[in-house]
């Protein structure tokens, strides 16, 4: 069907995770692990807004007041004519706040790596902002080296880079350093990049945050073993274990696990993996840094801190860097 309302779609095609052979590959690893990009099928993404809605995950609301407080500081140190490029296209509130508080904003791409998902988002963006010219890539950004920077059209304005939700926090530091740093191509001259940060607080709020009194958090961890029962062939049954997160001081960083609640056998396709009782599953970290932490991080990237925000309470940080020369 030909594209009405993007300026343009660029379908890089990026292989898609074959999930059994992810499962296989982690379930054989000692301590045995899933990985967390496989939590947000449909029920998974549901999931999540509703734990960013809950009281006890304050990341999503304090980014939200922080995003809406910072905006004429935004504006003046992005300057206008900014392209816009948004690493996955998540929150749509997010994104409109930014575009909102940014001088005439040239252009806005998405990138995402769900066609369907980044497609209807990047259209409705479109429709709400006719004055900023939309395209989107379907790519997966977390390999920024496998976007060629001409994949989005060039305009007169520098690029600014947007990466909220602190979604680098489910990076370790060091995936998290090489990524920011093949971001730099993306960016381009004069980039920049404004990205949120979880930050290090009270063992007791974190260890809530990862364990809503609802149980949305358990459902969503749950959720990678439904799908493994749904989608794959497997005798794995999601009743026989539990949710378990914990902030981890010395590493720092919240960790999710599933515990097997007794001995198990489970069979995923050919292979067969022995559970003892209470054995766990790593399936998601969640890095929380100091300020000064992530500006180091930042720094070994190749960047320069321009700007840093947080909220009155310290809970979450977003940071304004521009490439180094
Ligand atoms: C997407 N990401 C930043 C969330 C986080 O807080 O690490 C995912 C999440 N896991 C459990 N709750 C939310």
């Amino acid at each position: 069907m030909p594209d009405t309302t993007l300026a343009f779609f660029v379908d890089l095609e990026p292989a898609v995770a074959d999930f059994q052979e992810s499962v296989i590959e982690g379930l054989s690893k000692t301590p045995k692990q899933l990985a967390c990009k496989f939590f947000y099928d449909e029920v998974g993404l549901d999931l999540f807004g509703k734990i960013c809605e809950t009281e006890e995950y304050y990341v999503t609301r304090t980014e939200l007041a922080l995003m809406r407080q910072i905006g004429p500081e935004l504006a003046e140190l992005a300057g206008p004519q900014r392209t816009v490029i948004e690493l996955g296209s998540g929150s749509d509130l997010k994104i409109r706040l930014l575009l909102d508080a940014l001088t005439a904003p040239a252009q806005y791409v998405p990138i995402d790596i769900s066609p369907a998902h980044l497609r209807a988002s990047a259209e409705a963006v479109a429709s709400d902002y006719p004055e900023t010219r939309v395209g989107a890539v379907c790519a997966d950004f977390t390999a920024p080296l496998s976007i060629p920077a001409d994949a989005i059209e060039v305009t007169d304005g520098a690029r600014l880079g947007y990466f909220p939700g602190s979604t680098i926090g489910n990076l370790t530091p060091m995936e998290a350093e090489s990524f920011l740093r093949g971001l730099h191509p993306l960016l381009g001259p004069n980039g920049a990049l404004l990205i949120g940060v979880d930050l290090r607080k009270d063992t007791g709020r974190l260890n809530r945050a990862y364990n809503d009194a609802a149980g949305y958090t358990a459902a969503f961890n749950l959720n990678i073993l439904h799908r493994i029962a749904g989608e794959l062939d497997s005798s794995i049954d999601p009743a026989v274990f539990e949710h378990y997160a914990f902030y981890n001081e010395a590493e720092g960083r919240i960790e999710m696990h599933l515990r097997s609640k007794h001995q198990q056998i489970i069979r995923v396709g050919e292979s067969r993996f022995e559970l003892v009782a209470d054995e766990l599953i790593h399936t998601e970290n969640s890095y929380k840094y100091s300020l000064d932490g992530f500006a180091a991080l930042a720094a070994s990237a190749g960047y320069r801190s321009v700007a840093r925000w947080t909220d009155a309470e310290d809970f979450f940080s977003i940071h304004y860097l521009t490439v180094a020369a």
